[in-house]
C-alpha cells in the first residue's frame, strides 16, 4: 500500500531553493498564486527563505511521544506503525466514519508549499511540505453549520511510543482550531517533506501544519478529527494555560512568560549567526490578520 502514499513529485533529499522553485513552477505551471501565494512578499523580503535541509528538518524535532530530546524522535519514531492507518472523522459532519489514510489521499490534491515554521521555543525553520488543504478534507466529509471548532488527536501507542510513559503531558496529544482557521487556505495536512513521504519523526503519515501559529499547534500523526461546537482541549494549553494559549498565533509583541518572542534562532544558521526578527503571524499577516479582527491578541494569546 505504501506506493499509494507516494507524492507525485520526486525532489532530491536536499534541493537548493532556486532549483526547488523552478521545479515546482514547471510541475504545476504556477508562477503567481502557487509558491508566491504561500509565501507573502513581506516575509520573503525581510527574511531569507531558503529551506532548511532534509537532514535538519528530520533530525531536530519535537515529538514528545518519542522522548523530549530534539534527537529522540529521529532515534525512536521508527517504532511507529503507519500502515494501515485509520483516521476517525466524526462529530458535526455529514459523512462521519473511519477513513483509511490511503482513501483520504486518493481524494486529495497533494501540492508542495514552502512555509516558515516557528516553534514557541524561539527557533525556526523553512520547510518544503507536501500535502493538501485541510479545507478540502473537511469539505469532502461535509461540515455542518453548527460546527465551530475542529479537534485533532494524535495516535496513542504505549508499545511503540517510549515517551508516553512520562507524564510530561496528558496523552493522547490533542489540539484544536477555530473552524475559520481550519478552513483557511494556508492550513494544510502535510504528508511529505521535499517530495518524500513525511518521516515518522515529523508526524507520519499525516500531520497538521498551521504556519502562522507556534509549532505545537501543528499536531502530528493525526488519528481523529472531530467537528465540535465548543473550544476543544489543546495539550500545552491544558498543561500550562498561563504559558500556552489556545490561539498561539506567532506574535513578536507578546512574550512567553519565561522568554522573549521578538526574535528567533534559525536552525542551521550557525552558532554565531544573528537572531532574526520574528514576524507578526510568522510573516502571514496579510493572509490571516482578518481572522482576528477586533480581538485583543494579548488576551487571546
Ligand atoms: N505533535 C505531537 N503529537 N506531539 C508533540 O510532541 N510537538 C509539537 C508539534 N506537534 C508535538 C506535536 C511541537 S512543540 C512542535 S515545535 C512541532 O510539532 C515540531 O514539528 P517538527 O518536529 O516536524 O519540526
Amino acid at each position: 500500500m505504501a506506493h499509494r502514499w507516494k507524492n507525485t513529485l520526486t525532489a532530491q533529499d536536499v534541493t537548493p531553493y532556486s532549483a526547488f522553485l523552478n521545479r515546482r513552477q514547471l510541475m504545476t505551471g504556477l508562477a503567481a498564486g502557487g509558491i508566491a501565494g504561500a509565501l507573502p512578499r513581506s516575509a520573503a523580503a525581510q527574511n531569507s527563505l531558503e529551506p532548511n535541509t532534509f537532514e535538519e528538518i528530520t533530525n531536530y524535532c519535537n515529538y514528545y511521544e518519542f522522548g523530549t530530546g530534539k534527537e529522540d524522535p529521529a532515534r525512536n519514531a521508527h517504532r511507529l506503525t503507519i500502515d494501515p492507518w485509520t483516521v476517525r472523522i466524526d462529530g458535526l459532519v455529514d459523512k462521519p466514519g473511519d477513513y483509511s489514510f490511503a482513501d483520504i489521499l486518493s481524494q486529495m490534491t497533494v501540492e508542495e508549499r514552502i512555509y516558515r515554521f516557528r516553534c514557541v521555543e524561539a527557533w525556526s525553520m523553512v520547510i518544503p511540505w507536501n500535502g493538501f488543504e485541510l479545507a478540502d478534507l473537511l469539505n469532502w466529509v461535509g461540515v455542518q453549520s453548527n460546527a465551530k471548532y475542529v479537534a485533532f488527536e494524535t495516535a496513542l501507542r504505549p508499545d511503540e511510543m517510549p515517551g508516553v510513559s512520562s507524564r510530561v503531558l496528558d496523552w493522547p496529544y490533542v489540539e484544536g482550531l477555530r473552524i475559520d482557521e481550519a478552513m483557511h487556505p494556508l492550513t494544510m495536512m502535510a504528508t511529505g517533506i521535499y517530495g518524500k513521504d513525511i518521516p515518522k519523526q515529523n508526524g507520519a503519515p499525516m500531520r497538521l501544519v498551521v504556519p502562522w501559529k507556534y509549532g505545537f499547534k501543528s499536531i502530528k500523526s493525526v488519528v481523529r478529527i472531530s467537528l465540535v461546537e465548543e473550544e476543544p482541549p489543546a495539550s500545552w494549553n491544558v498543561a500550562n494555560p498561563r504559558e500556552y494559549g489556545f490561539y498561539s498565533n506567532v506574535n513578536p509583541e507578546v512574550d512567553h512568560p519565561r522568554w522573549s518572542q521578538a526574535t528567533e534562532r534559525r536552525i542551521g544558521s550557525g552558532l554565531f549567526a544573528k537572531r532574526e526578527p520574528t514576524l507578526m503571524f510568522n510573516g502571514y499577516e496579510e493572509e490571516v490578520a482578518g481572522l482576528y479582527d477586533g480581538m485583543d491578541l494579548r488576551t487571546f494569546f
